[in-house]
């Protein structure tokens, strides 16, 4: 499996999360309050292990190749992680402080909407361009070193590798 191959599992696992989230019915209820807090820390756990592995893993080594990468992309990729981080930690804070669940659908509204956007970007430009600019062998290595992060992290049964 190529690096950005997991890293798509990942992307896949997240946007069936969102989707479960947004969907949920009768959001006012206690005990749907109750599922909708799991699936957020689910969710949110995923996607710092998922963010933390492109910045740690990915990019790293795609800067090394920085002659090849258009800059362009790397200042886009990282402004947007910002902005995630931002969005997460609002909507953590929503979840944890047991905020109304109007307000923890609006945070999540806010965080869906920039998170489908950026994996979209990243689907269309920056995993191309890794794909582009990685050995198979060496995005393979890349891919294993991120899954066992994964599995460290989430457990064997939560990593979307798995
Ligand atoms: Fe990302
Ligand atoms: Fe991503």
């Amino acid at each position: 499996m190529l690096i950005t191959e997991f890293l798509k599992l990942d992307h896949a696992r997240i946007r069936k999360l969102l989707e479960i989230l947004e969907t949920a019915p009768g959001k006012n209820r206690s005990s749907e309050k109750v599922r909708v807090t799991a699936v957020v820390r689910e969710l949110t756990a995923l996607q710092r292990v998922h963010e933390a592995i492109e910045e740690d893993i990915l990019l790293p080594v795609l800067e090394k190749r920085g002659a090849e990468v258009e800059p362009r992309v790397l200042e886009e990729f990282e402004a947007a992680h910002k902005e995630i981080w931002k969005r997460l930690k609002d909507l953590e804070v929503c979840v944890l402080q047991e905020y109304p669940m109007n307000t923890i659908a609006r945070s999540l509204e806010a965080y869906a909407t920039g998170l489908r956007l950026h994996m979209k970007m990243e689907e269309k430009s920056l995993f191309p361009l890794a794909d582009l600019v990685l050995p198979k062998t060496e995005s393979e290595r890349l891919a294993e070193t991120a899954k066992r992060r994964e599995v460290a992290v989430l457990g064997a049964g939560m990593a979307a590798s798995q």
